[in-house]
């Protein structure tokens, strides 16, 4: 099995290109269920889950088409996608078990196909994560559901979905994505309320409207859908993931340097750039990415409480937290979204890092120096906390299963490694 291995200390200088969004690719691909017309993604990222979706969708039968897959490039790949035919409305435990975000594809296949039988999700083992309101916005478009053996069926009315008022009762990206696609082709008007704003909700209704969608209120809490007929092709560049851009903008501001997160945008950034200045970073917005520092400062204590967006992102609280591990002073991180998303404490623990937590809340008191160690990822995000950690400690520190990190992060080492960090992949 790959692990990384790392030698803490060295500074991060240079430019790290940012890939496009995991969690716009992923919907965006599923969107290409809505139409028999090729969908072209530009800018699609290598990931294991990108792959991993392909397959999914090719058993429902979507051709998928990949140009520069081989290609030893940082450019994304141009992925075409073509659901001529549904030839299959069933999406079995074997493939959605393995990555939550398949479940999405019960949103377009009951929209096209007025049916469809999918397995209940797994994904990252960060809190039981219900899926009670995909199946209520389904529902409020008059589909009729049952629980089947571990799986969900729906089926929409004759004549098709309809457009209705759904008014969530929280936050959820997920089941924004699956409404917004179902509703495209429902009779007459949907509203959402209190949907989803995340950048990536945005890049998806974005691309559905190149598709004939007609879609109004696009980043903002109101999503008002009225339906068509039938959707066509179209061709989108997916979005520069703010995860990754974060990500990288926390591992320089622990080790200290100047990098500039190439494609970044601040404006999808925000609450994590704020965090980082009051810990003693700085950043520029410049037009072709953000520029990050630290030079001289100390890191500073800060609390952080994740939130939707264009609140702190649940998906930086891991990353955040190896940062104040090395901070002067006590911070406070609270997990609102996820009940069960502190798994990286125990392996920040064996740097020397001073976590403990109660309920919903990590405290954190910094330590003068982590100090390299052997550790385990155990999520996407609490895996690269865990190599923020090792960018900074004395010694060399081995990162285990890391089939979690290749999920969401592309050539992690390779784009490391060139601004001056000591890492590599050891294989086997
Ligand atoms: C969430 C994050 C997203 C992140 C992803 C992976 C938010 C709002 N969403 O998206 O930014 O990229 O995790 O880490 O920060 N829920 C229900 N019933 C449902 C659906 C969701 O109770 O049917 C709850 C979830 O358990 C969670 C909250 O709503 O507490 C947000 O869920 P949702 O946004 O759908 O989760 P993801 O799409 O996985």
């Amino acid at each position: 099995m790959d692990r990384i291995r790392l030698v803490g200390g060295n500074e991060l200088h240079g430019e790290i290109p940012i890939s496009g969004a995991k969690n716009a690719a992923l919907p965006l691909m599923i969107a290409s269920l809505l139409t028999k017309d090729p969908l072209v993604l530009e800018n699609v990222p290598r990931l294991a889950d990108v792959t991993q979706l392909e397959r999914i969708l090719e058993n429902h039968g979507v051709d998928v088409a990949v140009h520069g897959r081989r290609v030893q490039t940082l450019e994304g790949q141009r992925m075409t996608l073509q659901a001529a035919e549904i030839v299959d409305t069933t999406a079995p435990y074997e493939l959605v078990s393995t990555m939550r975000a398949s479940f999405w594809v019960i949103g377009p296949l009951l929209a096209r196909a007025h049916e469809a039988r999918v397995s209940l999700p797994g994904g990252c083992a960060i809190g039981t994560r219900p899926v009670d309101l995909f199946l209520y916005g389904l529902k409020e478009l008059g589909a009729e559901i049952e629980i089947d053996e571990g799986y969900v069926v729906a089926r929409a009315p004759k004549g098709g979905l309809r457009g209705a008022r759904i008014n969530f009762p929280k936050v959820t990206v997920g089941a924004t994505h699956v409404i917004l696609m179902a509703a495209t082709l429902a009779k007459g008007t949907t509203v959402i309320e209190n949907a989803a704003m995340e950048p990536e909700v945005s890049d998806l209704a974005e691309c559905l409207v190149k598709m004939g969608a007609k879609i109004t209120g696009i980043g903002t809490r109101t999503l008002t859908i009225e339906g068509v007929d039938e959707l066509h092709g179209a061709t989108h560049e997916v979005v520069a993931d703010r995860i990754e851009a974060g990500t990288y903008a926390m591992a320089t501001a622990m080790t200290g340097g100047n990098v500039l997160l190439k494609n970044a945008r601040a404006i999808h950034l925000q609450a994590a750039l704020d965090k980082l200045t009051a810990a003693g970073a700085q950043f520029t917005s410049e037009p072709n990415g953000i520029r990050i520092y630290r030079n001289g400062n100390g890191i500073q204590a800060v609390d952080v409480e994740t939130e939707p967006f264009p609140g702190f992102a649940t998906d930086l609280q891991a990353q955040f937290m190896g940062l104040m591990t090395m901070a002067q002073g006590v911070s406070h991180i609270r997990e609102t979204i996820f009940e069960n998303r502190f798994m990286h404490v125990a392996e920040l623990a064996r740097f020397g890092a001073d976590i403990k937590v109660d309920g919903q809340v990590a405290t954190v008191t910094g330590v003068s120096q982590l100090k390299g160690a052997q550790v385990m990822a155990t999520d996407l995000r609490a895996s690269v906390s865990l190599v923020i950690a090792g960018l900074a400690a004395k010694g060399e520190t081995v990162v285990n299963r890391i089939y979690h990190l290749d999920r969401g992060f592309e050539r992690l080492e390779d784009k490391l490694s060139a601004v001056g960090a000591e890492i590599e992949r050891v294989t086997g």
